[in-house]
This record gives C-alpha cells, sequence and structure tokens, in this order.
C-alpha cells in the first residue's frame, strides 16, 4: 500500500478526532485514555492540540487521502515522549507503523531532545517488537492501565537521540 506521513495543522482538528477514536475504540487496551472520554472532548480541544508547538501529530495517509495511523509527541517528563500509536488493520504488517515512529523520531530529534519515551503494554507484542526494532530499550519503569485495567503491565522504553545531522 503506498501511504504518505503528513504532520497535521491547525485546522485539521476534525481528522485528529476521527483517527484517534478510530483508534481507541479498535484497540481499547493500547491506551491509557478510554473512549467514551475522548468522545466528550469538545471539537476546540482537538484542534488545540494541534496548535501546540511542542507538540507533533503525525498520520498516515493513503493514496485516496484516507487516514489510516496516527502517532504523536509530545512533552513527557522533562523530555519528550511517543504517545498514540495506532495503525488501522486492514494496513498493519506494511510499514506504516515504522513510518510513523520514524517521523516522530526525526521530529524529537530536531527539536533537540535527549530522549524519546514511551510506555507499551508488556502483552502487546507487535508494539514491542516495533519499538524494539527503532532501538528504543526498557529503563526498567513499570508501571500499569488506569484502574480497572491495572493488571495491563507497562514497562517504560527509551530512545537516546543523538544530535541532529
Ligand atoms: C503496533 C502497530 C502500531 C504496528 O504497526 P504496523 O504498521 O503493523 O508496523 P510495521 O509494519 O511498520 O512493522 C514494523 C516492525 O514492527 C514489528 N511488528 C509489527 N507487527 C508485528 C507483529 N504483529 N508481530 C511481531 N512483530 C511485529 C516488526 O519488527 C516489524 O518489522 P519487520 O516488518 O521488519 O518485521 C500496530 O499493530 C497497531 O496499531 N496495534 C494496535 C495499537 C497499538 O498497539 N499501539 C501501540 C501502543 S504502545
Amino acid at each position: 500500500m503506498n501511504f504518505t506521513i503528513v504532520p497535521l495543522r491547525c485546522g485539521d482538528g476534525q481528522r485528529n478526532k476521527a483517527i484517534r477514536l478510530r483508534a481507541l475504540a479498535a484497540d481499547p487496551d493500547a491506551f491509557g485514555s478510554v473512549l467514551a472520554e475522548a468522545q466528550k472532548l469538545s471539537d476546540g480541544i482537538w484542534q488545540q492540540r494541534l496548535a501546540r508547538t511542542d507538540m507533533a501529530t503525525f498520520v498516515a495517509t493513503t493514496a485516496d487521502h484516507i487516514d489510516v495511523g496516527l502517532i504523536v509527541g509530545a512533552p513527557y517528563d522533562n523530555e519528550v515522549g511517543l504517545f498514540s500509536m495506532w495503525v488501522a488493520p486492514e494496513v498493519r504488517k506494511g510499514g506504516v507503523g515504522g513510518a510513523l515512529v520514524d517521523a516522530v523520531i526525526e521530529w524529537a530529534r530536531a527539536a533537540g531532545h535527549h530522549q524519546l519515551i514511551l510506555d507499551v503494554a508488556d502483552n502487546n507484542r507487535a508494539a514491542v517488537a516495533l519499538y524494539a526494532s527503532r532501538g528504543f530499550v526498557p529503563n526498567g519503569k513499570i508501571g500499569m492501565l488506569p484502574p480497572p485495567r491495572e493488571h495491563i503491565t507497562e514497562h517504560q522504553r527509551v530512545l537516546v537521540l543523538g544530535t541532529p545531522s
């Protein structure tokens, strides 16, 4: 499948909302956020997130202009984190997830950050393998999803970033 990775901009609030709600509905246990809460957010919130200069949101878009993947880079523990990673089931295992991760790595490095941090559930084999393929390693921090999903444990992973080329 041909796809392009593009940053969402001010004015793309509805695209941001649509793909994030689709992700939360399709793979609820991959995320700490829950669909019911996200559905309550105003259109202005989806828009405002795209206006922030300390965040970046990228989507993977097909040649037919259908958004099939999402990722967000945002502040996390005095560094920067990778959030909201999701690829539509019908296009998985085709390189979309890797391309989205690469986009956030590039964004974080260009912004001068030293580390890119993420949390991934221990039972999420696909995501763990994806992050390992990009060089993320566990840093020893262990967490869990919010109640009532505290049985889903997570290990934090970190990628140390080089200087911009
Ligand atoms: C995890 C996810 C983003 C992977 O997206 P994808 O587009 O299928 O990933 P890619 O095709 O780019 O794969 C890149 C690498 O990830 C790994 N990988 C991806 N899917 C995998 C799977 N099902 N099993 C094992 N490894 C897998 C492989 O190392 C792969 O490299 P390879 O193609 O050289 O083998 C996707 O499965 C997804 O959206 N899952 C549900 C949401 C989720 O779990 N988000 C992460 C929250 S932390």
